[in-house]
Formats: structure tokens, sequence, C-alpha cells
């Protein structure tokens, strides 16, 4: 069955993200309307190759493995969860912290200090919005 790109005359789908290239990070602070502690979600989805391109065979699962490992020896307030695709397939392995909508596309292993460097920055963020809340 055709995919509905290829129903499109003259749309071509781009390929994946070159895993050679360095991670890229688009890192967002807190933004003053949200609450609660922060959820990191790091997608170790694994598609059949004929389907397409997925995060668990770009490295997401050895990504997610090695940040509770680093939590595990630096506990920072943050949630730490596994997803089912965050629907940048092609940029992956991909990794989403929310409430800050920060992003990490193409990340390694090797990343993971520069990821738990944002993690330990939303962690502060969150404990100042706590700090603010009125006793209660
Ligand atoms: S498979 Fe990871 S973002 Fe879709």
């Amino acid at each position: 069955m055709p995919s509905a790109l290829s129903l499109v005359p003259g749309l071509q789908k781009a390929p994946p993200r070159d895993l050679s290239l360095p991670m890229k990070a688009v890192l967002r602070e807190r933004p003053g309307y949200a609450s609660g502690k922060p959820k990191l979600m790091v997608c170790i989805n694994e598609r059949v190759p004929t389907e397409g391109v997925s995060c668990a065979p770009r490295g997401g699962c050895k990504i997610h493995e090695a940040i509770v490992q680093a939590l595990q020896a630096e506990p920072l307030d943050i949630e730490v969860a596994t997803t089912r695709c965050l629907g940048t397939c092609d940029k992956g392995p991909a990794l989403r912290l929310a409430p800050n909508n920060s992003w990490f596309y193409g990340a390694h292993v090797e990343d993971v200090p520069q990821i738990v460097d944002h993690l330990r920055s939303a962690a502060g963020e969150y404990r100042d919005w706590l700090a603010r809340q009125p006793a209660g």
C-alpha cells in the first residue's frame, strides 16, 4: 500500500538524520505557566525496517539506560520514561523534556552528560517553582 507521502506528486521523504552528525539540542527554559515535575521521554520505538526508521535501532534504548544510570549516581527531581514515538522518527534517537519542550535529536550515549546537564538545570527550575508555591 502506498504511503500518504507517495500519493503527493513531487513530495520526497527526507532521508533520516545522519548519525555521524553531532546531537542537535533545542534547549528551552521552563515556561511560566508550567506546573509539576519535569519529565524526560526517551523514544525506544522499534519499527520493522521496511516501515521506516525508528529510535531503538539507532540507540534509543542504550541512551535511556545511560541516563537512568547517570541519575542513579546523581538523583535529580526528574521523571524519566520511555515512549513509543515522539513523532520525529527521522531525527532520532529523539528525547523530549516536558514542560520545557526541550528536544534532543540524533543523540548518542556520549551525549548523556550534556543531556544530564540540561536535566540538572530543569530540576533547579522545578525546585525554584516549588519554592514559590503558596504553603498549604
Ligand atoms: S520512532 Fe522515535 S520518534 Fe518516532
